[in-house]
Formats: C-alpha cells, sequence, structure tokens
C-alpha cells in the first residue's frame, strides 16, 4: 500500500499535458493541475443521507496545462478524446453535442453564480482515471477545473467550498443528484491516509491506512448503467423513509430506534433505510477498528456492506457479486465490497500484503471464469488531493 506504483505514469500523464499544451499554444502553461480519482472503503449512498463516509483519493489522475487568456473564453481541449470544445464565461450553457465539455461549463457557471471573478483560460486536460468505473473520474475534471480557476484567478476558495461548487456544478449544471463524497475526496485527500467525511458537518479525520495490506481496486468491466435513474430513485425513497420516521436525515436514527419503528414503512422503503442506518453504523465501527489496527473486523464490516449494498440497497448487479465473491474465497483477502454507486463498476478489496501477488493473478482469473468479462486491477496508494505539480 505504501509503496508507489506508478510514479512512471503520473509523469508521462504530466508530460503529455505540458507539451500538447506547447504545441498548441506555442507557450508553457502557467500552471499544471493534477486531481485524484477516488475509491471509498466503506459509507455507500451515506453522504446524501448526511451520514458518514470513508474514501481515500488514488494513484490516478486527471492532469490540466492552462493559462489565463486576455478575453472572457474558455478553450478546453480533451486529449484523450481528441476533442476541443470553447465557450464564453458570459454564455454558460449546456452543451448537447461535447458533453464531456459540460463539466468544465458547470464549474464556471458554479463559481460565477457564487460571486467569483473568473479569468478567461486556455487548457489541455489528460486523464488515467477510467471513464463510468465509478473510480470518479468527472468529479476529478470538476475538482481540477476548480483549481485551475482557483490558481490563475486568484480565488479565494477553501477544499470544502471548492468541493461545494464542484458538486453544484454536477447536481444543477450536469443534472446528476450526487452527494458530496467524490468532490470531497477529491478535493482535500492526503496521502497515505483515508478521510472519515462527515457529510453533515463537513469536517474531516485524516485515517492513516494501515500497513502489511494492500488497497486493491478492481473493475469489473460493466459499464455502469442504469445508474443515474436508479441512483435518484434511491435517493427519493430515502428522502421518504427520513419524512415517514420524523427526522431531518437518515443519519439521525440509530439502529436500535429503526429496528423499533420498521413497521411504520413500506418494505422497500425499510430496506433502504436498513442499509442506510447499519452502514452508518459500520463507517464509525470501521473507523475504530483501524485506529485499533484490528484490520479482520475492519474487512468483516467491508463484507456486510456488500451483503446491505446487494440485498437491502439492491444497487449491487452479477457482475459485482461475482468480483466480490471471488474476492471473499482468495486467501489473504481481509475485506471485499462493491464502492461507489453500482449496477457495475469496481471493487474495492483490502488484502495482506503477502496475498498480493496472488490475487492479482487468481480473482481476475475467477472472474473471468464466471462472466466472460475480463477485468481490470490496480493495486492502488492512497494520495494527496488536488495541487499543483
Ligand atoms: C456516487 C456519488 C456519491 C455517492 C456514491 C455512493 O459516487 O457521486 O456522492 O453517493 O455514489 O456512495
Amino acid at each position: 500500500m505504501r509503496s508507489r506504483k506508478s510514479p512512471d505514469r503520473f509523469r508521462i500523464l504530466q508530460q503529455r499535458a505540458r507539451n500538447q499544451f506547447k504545441q498548441a499554444y506555442a507557450a508553457p502553461p502557467a500552471c499544471l493541475v493534477a486531481a485524484p480519482g477516488r475509491v471509498n472503503l466503506i459509507g455507500e449512498h451515506t453522504d446524501y443521507n448526511d451520514g458518514f463516509v470513508l474514501p481515500a483519493a488514488i494513484d490516478r489522475h486527471v492532469v490540466i496545462a492552462a493559462a489565463p487568456r486576455a478575453d472572457r473564453m474558455v478553450r478546453v481541449t480533451a486529449l484523450d478524446l481528441g476533442r476541443s470544445s470553447t465557450f464564453s464565461l458570459d454564455d454558460l450553457r449546456y452543451d448537447e453535442v461535447e458533453r464531456w465539455s459540460n463539466y468544465t461549463r458547470g464549474v464556471a457557471w458554479a463559481l460565477q453564480g457564487a460571486g467569483y471573478a473568473l479569468p478567461g483560460l486556455d487548457m489541455v486536460l489528460t486523464s488515467d482515471v477510467p471513464i463510468a468505473s465509478g473510480l470518479s473520474s468527472s468529479a476529478a475534471i470538476e475538482v481540477a477545473v476548480a483549481y485551475v480557476f482557483q490558481t490563475l484567478g486568484n480565488l479565494a476558495l477553501d477544499g470544502v467550498r471548492r468541493a461545494l461548487l464542484s458538486q453544484q456544478a454536477e447536481n444543477d449544471f450536469v443534472g446528476m443528484r450526487c452527494g458530496i463524497m467524490d468532490q470531497y475526496i477529491i478535493s482535500l485527500g492526503k496521502r497515505d491516509h483515508a478521510l472519515l467525511i462527515d457529510c453533515r458537518s463537513l469536517e474531516y479525520q485524516p485515517v492513516p491506512i494501515p500497513a502489511g495490506c494492500s488497497l486493491i481496486v478492481c473493475d469489473t468491466k460493466k459499464r455502469r448503467g442504469l445508474v443515474d435513474s436508479e441512483y435518484n430513485t434511491r435517493r427519493s425513497e430515502c428522502e421518504e423513509g427520513a419524512r415517514l420516521l420524523g427526522v431531518k436525515a437518515l443519519r439521525d436514527v440509530t439502529p436500535e430506534e429503526f429496528e423499533r419503528r420498521a413497521d411504520e414503512l413500506s418494505p422497500v422503503v425499510r430496506r433502504r433505510c436498513r442499509h442506510i442506518v447499519t452502514e452508518d453504523q459500520r463507517v464509525l465501527d470501521a473507523v475504530q477498528s483501524l485506529k485499533g489496527g484490528d484490520l479482520a473486523r475492519f474487512g468483516t464490516l467491508m463484507n456486510a456492506s456488500h451483503v446491505s449494498l446487494r440485498d437491502d440497497y439492491q444497487v449491487s448487479c452479477a457482475e459485482l457479486d461475482a468480483m466480490v465473491e471471488a474476492a471473499w474465497r482468495q486467501e489473504g483477502v481481509l475485506g471485499a465490497r462493491m464502492t461507489g454507486a453500482g449496477f457495475g463498476g469496481c471493487t474495492v478489496n483490502l488484502v495482506r500484503s503477502e496475498a498480493t501477488a496472488a490475487f492479482v493473478v487468481d480473482v481476475p482469473r475467477a472472474y473471468q471464469a464466471a462472466t466472460g468479462l475480463e477485468p481490470e486491477v490496480y493495486v492502488c496508494s492512497a494520495e494527496e488531493g488536488v495541487h499543483l505539480r
């Protein structure tokens, strides 16, 4: 976990952004910004219920090379897509054609809406965060763009505000009602740590990733399908549960209270609420186990989180279950679960260091035999949030 697995990869990404910028604009960029992807260790779908999450930023990045312009135009080139988009800061509209550019437009829109004066920009963007895998490639773009505006426009913006405005871009400009977790961890991540985030107070506590184990992400290669509509349905079901239980958010219900009053809810809403209420408790217990060095207990809580997401929250799928089950059968695995919104994407695994080499061979093989899909496996390190290179 502590070894830096991909410094070359990251260096190449930065060189690519810098060189392509020079080629396009015949001048070096004024700044180079890197924003990581993220993986969530535990605490799924709790963020929009004012609850607790425990994500880490990972060693996969969006890198942007940028320079200010004298006018009010923003020009952004996505190297990996081979596409460019230009827009005016005085006319920020959703682009139906260059949809990828809406993360950039949305952030400019949210920052200006909050009263920040923005400079025009030239930007060249490249990324090795896999797209649509549940590792937050789009939130990484949002936070990176916010950081570029902040740096080149000298904006007084702290990490939490940056996260909130990036989330607002996603919620109100792009139209996905996500919680705060992704933008928060990408904005404020700490090397070698996960962050326990209280999604109500927006305070965090860094929790060291323990030595002696690897953090492994397995991409099922099942692209997240239904996710937007199902995500919004889950949110509404949680809101209904909170209303029926007479609380501001499900964060305010303890597992004991929930058990006492579960009968007041319809079967579906009851299941959704049970997941959230028990998951919040699991996050707090998981942090205690990490602090006490009890990795076995931490792993058990990860496994329980998966079962709850599969059976109560119903956001897993056959591929995620197959990957998690392959990991559960593997020697040296402390815990394994789906991570992110669900319906495809990735699993997160905590594996004893000495069992890592066998894991990265055996688990993909078992998964492929079960599903016919060829997965991707990343041994990750926990990294800094958005920063200048
Ligand atoms: C997506 C959202 C997050 C969070 C997770 C589920 O990643 O963007 O806000 O709700 O799903 O935990």
